[in-house]
């Protein structure tokens, strides 16, 4: 089917589907399609009442005025209340009895693991919280984390959230230019990040990076330094304090700040197809009311769960499933600081089997490098444990959620395939486990309160089966509220393709039976192994390399990682292509941005084609990427010679 308006056609048929299974449906929070029906509804009609009811369940300083203020493309959620998220966390759950339950089981690469009541993280986010206070941080001031997947980085988050001082968390896999890209975006002041972190055996430079950063900005004033793998780092005196010295003296009490429900709680970067990354602008009271109450019915949420969630958290997936949304309905969250195949490809069934976890969260680049490896790792293990999967990233294939179905859930436990954005803050389209009938390779439907749709540029809604734009006409209270400090660009990426509507940039289709298939994204964001990296700032990176006058980069099909880099470089005169050249490249991006921007090939070229205004028609190189040469349309090319010599200077 193609739909002429969107030009996005569906060729996917997928005819398998999978009930709730009876004795999950049985003790789940939502226990069947007419009561998610008959709530849905509810919540779309009267949203407020709806949501007012959700955000009673949590702790509010001072209760809210009105639900909803909303004047497209602005909401406010929850205007005149006060909270604090870091108090929902914890505060709220040792009131309710859980001080002494296992709030965050972590297990470091190596092996060793901590246990840490939800009393422990209290008094360590107190301790933190006013050791930030004493370096100086103040309501307001963004504070930049670069840490490994340790708890002090959920202490360091939930220190910032209790004082009021928005974070900005960097994946530990960037390296020093994107620290300083968001160190300046964000105006932040304050980092903390450690002396290393554990990735598959070696060390993360994580202190060299940030030396290297700072070296490039004075913005930075304090960094805070946490020793976790004790090797030797340079501490430059006035400005780098160690984590345990900030904390041992720091007293134990920090009364949580009420803050008001659009207080800023982060800024997470994310990548856009232009320009450089941004910093996606989320608030406290909706996004917590959001992900605290999607997190309990998606995954089920019950006292004694053991629930890991395997993303970074460097990721929005980390934000709000490792951190925020699990907290505050006071389960145990297993965190795992290390890679899925160290020592061996058996890690994640071991960590699964060891520390008896109940519901399981991961990707689907991350299943498919499993099911690479064969059947015996995970067999190898008692997983009876689980009763619920989850993925969230991409669009996972039918035969990766049926590999996961039976080897990992031995077909008793449902899984949940959400779909959401880092825009969204918590998941949007999603089965509930006790009441979707589930369709490998479907998201299934909205959460409540999402009125989503799919529809053509006019803002049309398609018929079932035909392929759209994916739209969200309402707003919800985990939205974000802006890109920082660019108003222009959010009205224009999220506010203006379809009028009156929130535009996802995914495209997507809805069978007859109401169900969300989503298709991928309408612009060029490369989706390595689950992340989102802008073909602006890999290129950024290949140009920066002193040999190379310009660059453009596409994602291709991968069979692991989903997608992988393809490069396009011009090399300034008197530079020859050769192999060494492209192996330098490869290493130039590794150290600029990281790991996972090298690109899986480079092809030279002496000239890209452009449009006549200059923009690169990366669709085109898509297809000598892929194909070995271009079939598609070329009418706004502007120098037909090029595509020859693109496709002739094929080599790997
Ligand atoms: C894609 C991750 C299909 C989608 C939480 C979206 C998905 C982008 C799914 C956001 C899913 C995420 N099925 N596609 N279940 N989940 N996506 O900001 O293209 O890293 O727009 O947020 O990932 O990626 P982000």
């Amino acid at each position: 089917m193609n739909d002429a308006s969107s030009g996005i056609s569906s060729m996917m048929k997928e005819l398998r589907v999978f009930p709730p299974p009876p004795e999950f449906a049985r003790q789940a929070h939502i226990r069947g399609m007419d009561q998610y029906k008959a709530l849905h509804a509810r919540s779309l009609k009267d949203p407020e009442g709806f949501w007012g009811e959700a955000a009673a369940e949590l702790h509010w300083f001072r209760k809210w005025d009105r639900v909803l203020d909303w004047k497209l493309p602005d909401s406010k959620w929850f205007a005149g209340g006060k909270t604090n998220l870091a108090y929902n966390c914890l505060d709220l759950q040792i009131q309710r009895g859980r001080g002494d339950h296992t709030a965050i089981l972590w297990e470091g690469e190596p092996g060793e693991v901590r246990r840490l009541t939800y009393r422990d993280v209290h008094r360590e986010v107190c301790r933190f919280a006013n050791g930030l206070r004493q370096l100086g941080v103040r309501q307001g001031d963004k504070v930049t984390l670069y840490m490994p997947m340790v708890p002090e980085l959920a202490i360091a988050m939930l220190a910032c959230a209790r004082i009021g001082a928005p974070h900005s968390v960097i994946f530990g896999g960037f390296s020093a230019q994107a620290i300083v890209d968001r160190v300046i975006d964000a105006e932040s002041h304050y980092m903390v990040t450690a002396d290393g972190g554990y990735r598959r055996g070696s060390v993360v430079p994580l202190k060299a990076n940030v030396d290297e950063a700072c070296a490039k900005t004075n913005l930075v004033k304090k960094v805070v330094v946490l020793k976790r793998v004790g090797q030797d780092v340079p501490m430059k005196s006035g400005r780098d304090v160690w984590w345990h010295d900030v904390v041992e003296s720091a007293s134990a009490d920090c009364p949580a700040e009420p803050l008001d429900a659009e207080h800023m709680l982060y800024l997470l970067y994310t990548s856009g197809s232009t320009g450089k990354p941004k910093g996606i602008h989320h608030t406290t009271g909706g996004y917590m009311v959001y992900t605290y109450l999607s997190a309990k019915y998606i995954f089920d949420l019950k006292p004694d769960d053991v629930y890991w969630c395997t993303a970074d958290i460097g990721w929005v997936t980390g934000h709000s499933y490792v951190v925020y949304g699990i907290l505050c309905n006071g389960v145990t969250c297993l965190m795992y600081e290390g890679a899925p195949n160290h020592p061996a490809w058996d890690r994640f069934w071991d960590i699964i089997q060891r520390h008896k976890v109940t519901k399981f969260y991961t990707a689907p680049t991350a299943l498919r490098a499993f099911m690479r490896q064969g059947d015996e790792h995970p067999n190898k293990h008692n997983l009876s444990s689980l009763k619920l999967l989850g993925t969230v990233g991409e669009p996972i294939n039918p035969e990766a959620w049926m590999w996961y179905h039976r080897v990992i859930g031995k077909e008793r436990c449902p899984i949940v395939d959400t779909w959401w954005q880092t825009e969204t803050g918590g998941a949007l389209i999603s089965p509930l486990p006790g009441a979707t009938t589930t369709k490998p390779g479907s998201a299934t439907m909205p959460f409540f309160g999402i009125d989503a749709d799919i529809v053509d540029k006019n803002g049309t809604s398609q018929a079932a089966n035909v392929g759209g734009f994916l739209v969200i006409r309402k707003p919800w209270p985990g939205m974000l509220r802006g890109i920082y400090g660019d108003r222009e660009r959010f009205e224009r990426q999220y506010w203006s393709e379809v009028p009156g509507v929130y535009f996802a940039g995914d495209s997507a289709r809805r069978d007859e039976d109401g169900c969300f298939w989503i298709m991928g994204r309408i612009d060029d964001v490369i989706k390595v192994a689950g992340h989102r990296l802008g073909t602006a700032e890999v290129e950024s990176a290949l140009v920066s390399h002193p040999k190379v006058a310009e660059a453009a980069v596409v994602g291709i099909p991968h069979d692991l990682k989903g997608q992988a880099i393809a490069a396009f470089v011009t090399l300034r005169v008197g530079a020859a292509p050769s192999d060494a050249m492209k192996k330098e490249l490869t290493e130039h991006v590794g150290r600029t941005m990281g790991a996972l921007a090298k690109p899986e090939q480079i092809r030279f070229t002496d000239a890209l084609p452009k449009t006549r205004s200059g923009k690169i028609m990366r669709r085109l190189l898509v297809e000598i990427a892929t194909k070995g040469e271009v079939k598609g349309d070329t009418t706004t090319l502007e120098d037909f010679s090029i595509l020859s010599k693109l496709a002739t200077k094929d080599e790997e």
